[in-house]
Order: C-alpha cells, then structure tokens, then sequence
C-alpha cells in the first residue's frame, strides 16, 4: 500500500465534480491513507455527507459546532492531524477567500491553520476559469506555495467546452501517491539563506544601502522550506514578507550583523544561500551624533566590510556553497573567477541586461555556473519560479 499511515484532509467546496470525490475516497483508503473530509455548506448539494463519512469511516465536518452534541470542530488540531490537505474541487469562490485570507467556514479555517501541503484542483466553467480574477488568485496562491492540479479541458456540466474540468480520481489519486514517494533530497536538510541589502550606518539618520528589494533570497528561503528544509533566513531591511511557516527569520541591519548571525548557523548548516546584496563597504567611523551640515564638501571614509561568503568558503566542510554575482561585462568570466575566488559550489548570475531582471522586479533572469557542468542560462521567469530552478539546482549538487 502506497499510502500507508498518511493523513490526508479533504476539502470539498460546492461545485458539480464533487460527484468524483467518493471514487478518489475509495482510492486513497484502498493504498492505506487515512482520510478526513471537511466540506463546505454548499457541497452539500452536490454530494452527501453521507456517502462520503461511510467511504472514509469517519464523520464529515462542516460546522464549527456539533449543535447536537455540544462540541466544537478544532480547525487547529484538524490542521496539524494532516500530512495533506487536497480541496478538490475548489470553486473559484474558495480561491479567492483562500488568497484573501478568509474564515467564514471550517474548511477555509484549517486551510489557515495548515502546516502540512495544501493542493488544490480549481475546478469551475470556463469563463469563470479565464476571468482575470481568478488567474490572480491562482497564481498568488501558487506563489504562497499551495500547488496546483491544473484543470483539463474538456465538456463541461454547463455544456461547454474548454478548460475547467477537475480530473478524474484516478488522476488525484495518483498526484497524491507521487507526492508522498517522491520527497525532496533536501527535507530535514538545514539551509541559510541571506537577502535583502545591508544598511551601513553614517550617524544616527543615515545610512549608505542598496535598492535590492529582498525578494529573491525570501523566494529561495520559502522554497527551500516547501521541500522540507529545515531554514533560517537572515534578512537585511526588506519589506517582503517569507510565506512558508517553519522558517526561522532573523532580521539584521548591517553585514557586520549579518555575517555574525550566518557564522551562528554555519556549522550545523548543510548549506547557504547568499542572495543578500551586501555593502562592500561600511564608514569608517559611525557617527554616534547626528552630523550637522558645515562645509560644502563632505567625505565618508569608507573601509572593506568581510566578505561572508568568502570566509564561510574558506570554514566550509560539508556545505554547499551557492553565491550569486551581479555582473555589468565579461559576466561569465567575471562569475566564474568569484566561484573559484570564494571557493562556491554554484553561483548565480544575475542579468541586469534584460528588462524586468534585477532589483525590485518581480522576474529574474539567470545563468547558474558550478564546478561540475556548464553555464546553464534560463530563460525569464517569476522570482518564485527563478527560486524553484535555484533550489532544483541545489538538490541535483547535493545527488552529486
Ligand atoms: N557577498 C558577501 N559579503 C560581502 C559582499 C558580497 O557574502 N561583503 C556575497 C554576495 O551575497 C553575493 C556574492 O558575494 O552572493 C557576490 O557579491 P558581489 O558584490 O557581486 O561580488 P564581489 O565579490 O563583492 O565583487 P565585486 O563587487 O567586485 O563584483
């Protein structure tokens, strides 16, 4: 049995595929799964309570009260039961509370409080499937880490024909096995993963920084932690928000503060991630006073921060070392001189060539150089999914 001992909640919100949901029920307690269902009011008329408690062989929740009873449904301990939550089919109404953080039924409430993956099969006609709202929501809970069954096309109830349709059972079914037998190489792995700019004090006020905006390292730290890394994320002044729950934040200031917190880490670490644009250089002396305007002309002298990921590569024993380079000519030959310099497994270039790439946007564009192979250059692509091919790299030096 491919399931055995596995918890998986599943949620089932009002749409017509409902009707598929018993058969992939059956399936999943056939492979040793232990199955919890949670449905919304409106999925009530689409499938019955009923039928789908006497497959699972246990009682389905809807409520956050057993009325009759007198006892309450805990959407907290309900959430950390499961190894997975599926909501199949999620209507595009439950999408878009999902997205916007509501909890106006038990089942959007333990989506909430999960812990675990959460998967679902958006499943709805095709206008509503296509409409700009829908895709946003899609896609920001894709970017938060939920996955995504993508629907199929094909007829649908409303008697059209197009993209919409939830697949069959036998297809989540499978979905699910592999993602329990296919776990990543890097789960219990420890990372530290570093981003955002370093502020070096002047005085009091100001500051000398940098415009990285802290996004793509905190797209590397969450999905690390969506493998099942175990993460700690030393984030300079950044705004942006990591999503995934188990990662541990630390929030420095300066490189000074940074590489104290990475040299903290380091030795238990499998590995680090350097995505933090951190300042060559700090003043000299910072002032403890504001400094007051006298002269025309001012000068700060300025003197070399330590390189973190230069000293980490001299430390390193079993750690993977990924670096990343930002590079304005001779890129390649300049990144490659830094992966030797520094003693790195890989190091990331970044373009700052191509419009949309670097600091601030929301895609990235980049060329991964390791010891082992040849630049591999990708091609434009979301922060989060310029993250995942990160992270796909990672594993496949860690394989080696
Ligand atoms: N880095 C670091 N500590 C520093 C400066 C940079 O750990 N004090 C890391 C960055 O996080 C990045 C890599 O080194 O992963 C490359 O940084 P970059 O500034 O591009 O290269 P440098 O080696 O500083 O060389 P140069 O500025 O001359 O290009």
């Amino acid at each position: 049995m491919k399931l055995s001992g596995k918890k998986i909640l599943i949620g089932v919100t009002g749409g017509i595929a409902a009707y598929k949901i018993p058969i992939l029920i059956r399936n999943l307690i056939k492979e040793g799964a232990e199955v919890q269902v949670i449905m919304t009011p409106d999925a009530h008329g689409f499938v019955t309570p009923l039928t789908l408690s006497t497959l699972s062989g246990r009682p389905v929740l809807t409520d956050f009260f057993d009325k009759k009873n007198g006892t309450w449904n805990s959407h907290v301990d309900l959430a950390l039961w499961a190894d997975l939550m599926l909501i199949a089919p999620a209507t595009a109404n439950t999408l878009a509370k999902m997205n916007h953080g509501m909890a106006d039924n038990l089942l959007l409430a333990v989506y909430l409080s999960a812990r675990c993956r959460v998967v679902v099969a958006p499943t709805m006609d095709l206008d509503m499937m296509a409409h700009v709202a829908t895709q946003q929501n899609i896609a920001q809970l894709a970017a938060s880490g939920v996955l995504i069954i993508p629907a199929e096309k094909g007829f649908l109830a409303s008697g059209l024909t197009g993209e919409g349709r939830m697949p069959e059972p036998e297809t989540l079914s499978e979905y699910i096995i592999h993602y329990f037998n296919h776990k990543s190489i890097l789960a219990g792995t420890s990372w530290i993963v570093t981003a955002g700019p370093t502020f070096e004090a002047i005085d009091p006020i100001r500051y000398i920084g940098n415009h990285s905006s802290g996004k793509m390292g905190i797209a590397i730290a969450d999905a690390l932690a969506i493998r099942g890394a175990h993460v700690t994320l030393i984030a300079g002044p950044s705004s942006v928000l990591h999503k995934q729950p188990t990662i541990r934040r630390e929030d420095i200031t300066s490189a000074e503060e940074m590489l104290e917190a990475v040299e903290k880490h380091f030795a238990e670490s499998d590995g680090l991630i350097m995505a933090a644009a951190v300042a060559d250089y700090k003043p000299l002396q910072a002032h403890t006073k504001k400094i007051k305007k006298s002269e025309t002309t001012f000068t700060i002298k300025l003197t070399a921060n330590t390189d973190i990921l230069a000293r980490m590569g001299q430390l390193k024993q079993k750690q993977l070392l990924i670096g990343f380079a930002l590079e304005t000519h001779d890129a390649i030959k300049h990144a490659e001189e830094k992966l030797h310099k520094k003693n790195l497994d890989a190091i990331v270039l970044n373009s700052l060539q191509d419009a949309g790439a670097g600091f601030g946007y929301d895609t990235n564009q980049i060329t991964i150089i390791s010891k082992q192979q040849s630049p591999v250059t990708f091609p434009l692509k979301s922060k989060t999914e310029v993250a995942e091919d990160i992270v796909s790299f990672a594993e496949n030096l860690f394989h080696t």
